[in-house]
């Protein structure tokens, strides 16, 4: 099995997304996200974001393929016409299933999956998915996507201090999956 984390900033009511966008700006969560789904310990990896392709719309043109990471865009379009070298797959097996492949085993780090709603929803039942790291945004904003409910399979393992931008407080947690959370 190969296994992934996901990454998502949520108000408190799980709220993640509105009309296609993220429904505030938080530099510093930005910075965050880059910073943790770029590093790698072994330089000449690469690690892996898969995403929606509604998410990949959301991504301004001059900022997509993220930078320095393996972009794969989950679509049931059949041709679709993302810009080379981003990957796509119809289904989040298959978009898994590509990294474990001897082609791409040398050459990744880490898969993270960075949303949204839909793939968030599919992917947080999967056993695979082994880790959260969530930005818990300390408000509530209009929101029309959500995150869904994860407490019961995770546990919080580390929580960062608070931070503050544009008056609202925010911070990062790591969850881990409950071992025995997927047992009949
Ligand atoms: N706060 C955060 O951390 C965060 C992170 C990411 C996104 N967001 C927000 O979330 C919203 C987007 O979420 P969303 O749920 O509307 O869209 P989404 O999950 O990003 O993308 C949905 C699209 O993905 C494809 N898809 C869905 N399930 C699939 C599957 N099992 N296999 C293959 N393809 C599949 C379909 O594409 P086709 O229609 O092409 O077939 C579907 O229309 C935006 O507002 C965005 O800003 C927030």
């Amino acid at each position: 099995m190969i296994f992934f984390s996901m990454v998502v900033a949520m108000d408190l009511q799980r709220g993640i997304g509105k009309a296609g966008n993220l429904p505030w700006s938080f530099p510093g969560d930005m910075k965050y996200f880059k910073t943790l789904t770029t590093k790698t310990t072994t330089p000449r990896k690469q690690n892996v974001v898969m995403m929606g392709r509604k998410t990949w719309d959301s991504i301004p043109q001059e900022f997509r393929p993220l930078p320095n990471r393996i972009n794969l865009v989950l679509t049931h379009k059949q041709y679709p016409d993302f810009p080379s070298p981003v990957l796509f797959a119809d289904s989040l097996e298959k978009g898994l299933r590509l990294f474990q492949t001897s082609s791409y085993q040398e050459k990744i780090e880490d898969i993270f999956i960075i949303g949204g709603e839909e793939i968030f929803e599919v992917a947080l039942k999967m056993p695979a998915c082994k880790k959260l790291y969530i930005t818990h945004i300390q408000h509530t904003f209009d929101c029309d996507t959500f995150f869904p409910h994860f407490e019961q399979q995770f546990k919080q393992n580390t929580t960062s201090k608070t931070l503050q931008e544009n008056g609202i407080p925010y911070y990062f947690a790591e969850y881990q999956r409950h071992t025995n959370a997927n047992l009949p």
